[in-house]
């Protein structure tokens, strides 16, 4: 049984070929980086414009790679939200389209809850009830997952998203787009202690995020206060010990609040997705923590951490209990946990 997954949330465009037993055939990821990076952002049409031309040489490339011919799938997974509304129409459109031609089920999938399906993947045997971080260009959620499909929302941002953060210091650090590796590169020869920035609901019960006012004192050490420098009047000491203290104190809360979040749930297992989770710096702090609380970490390798279509196989589950999508199924921006 071959399952045909599509992703176009955001401004990569992606196909995967994967079984019921959840092996991965082919997981292809066509990127529009070079599309957006003039814009030091994604630009919305652009993206959807980009998806349209794509979406099918990469379907195709899947296919191929698989070795799988398309009149053999016998089901066909989306990412239908959360995401850019035009985006999202042109793989949904795309996978009804199919699932209507092959006459085979159509299933979506939430591209929040399928980064932590990511972790599921990667480990190759079972990792649910645990804690669920997902740390994205757009979330940061903090969930007690019960089962793969049984999400409940611990904490999530107020403000930006962690991904988001990195993209927004790396434009004010003037290191272009996209943000996270730029950032990371940058920090890695820097000092993280340096500069004492904040670290938002560190010692709060609640487990949600703020990361808005981290990024405006990342904005005042670069311009000062009355933000009359300019980002290119750094020294380049003092710009890589900026990175390097602003990823250490995002770095400091995620850890902090996963920790919480594993104390509170007595769950022993953390699972970490999302883009944000290629992070290096994260990677290592979060295995010192959980070596300390003895509990077991799940990251998947870093071409599962960032978008794809290999982690819509959490369709696979819904497969088993016949949770099929309506055939007027439609694209759902907001994430509604
Ligand atoms: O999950 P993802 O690929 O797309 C969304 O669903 O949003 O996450 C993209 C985000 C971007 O904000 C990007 O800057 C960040 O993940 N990111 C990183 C790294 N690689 C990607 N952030 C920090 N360090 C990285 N190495
Ligand atoms: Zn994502």
């Amino acid at each position: 049984m071959y399952f045909l997954a599509i992703e176009s949330s955001c401004d990569e465009t992606a196909a995967a070929v994967f079984t019921e037993q959840l092996s991965i055939l082919s997981n292809v990821v066509a990127s529009q980086t070079d599309l957006h990076a003039r814009f030091g952002g994604v630009v919305p049409e652009v993206a959807a414009r980009a998806h349209l031309q794509r979406l099918l040489p990469v379907i195709d490339e899947a296919l191929e790679q698989a070795d799988v011919k398309l009149a053999q799938i016998g089901c066909v997974a989306v990412h239908n939200s959360p995401g850019l509304v035009g985006a999202l129409l042109v793989g949904v459109s795309c996978a009804k389209m199919l699932a209507l031609a092959l006459n085979v089920p159509l299933i979506n999938v939430n591209h929040i809850e399928a980064h932590i399906y990511a972790c599921r993947l990667a480990a190759s045997k079972d990792i649910f009830p645990c804690v669920g971080l997902v740390v994205s260009g757009g979330h940061t959620n903090l969930f007690h997952c019960r089962t793969p499909l049984e999400f409940e929302l611990l904490g999530a941002t107020i403000d930006d998203a962690a991904g988001e953060a990195f993209d927004k210091v790396a434009s004010i650090l003037g290191l272009g787009f996209p943000g996270g590796p730029a950032v990371e590169r940058e920090a890695a020869v820097g000092n993280p202690l340096a500069i004492r920035f904040p670290r938002s609901f560190l010692h709060d019960e609640r487990l949600d995020f703020s990361f808005s006012g981290l990024k405006t004192a990342v904005l005042y050490a670069v311009r000062g206060k009355d933000l009359s420098r300019t980002s290119a009047a750094l020294e380049p000491n003092r710009r890589a010990d900026i990175a390097a203290s602003f990823q250490q104190a995002v770095v400091d809360v995620l850890v902090a609040k996963s920790r919480q979040a594993l104390l509170r749930t007595d769950l022993g297992r953390l699972a970490v997705g999302g883009g944000v989770a290629a992070n290096q710096c994260l990677r290592a702090a979060l295995e010192k923590m959980v070596a300390v609380e003895k509990a077991e970490l799940f990251i998947p390798p870093f071409k599962l951490c960032t978008d794809n279509a290999a982690m819509a196989a959490m369709a696979v589950e819904k497969w088993r209990l016949k949770q099929w999508a309506p055939p007027d199924l439609d694209a759902v921006p907001a994430y509604n946990p």
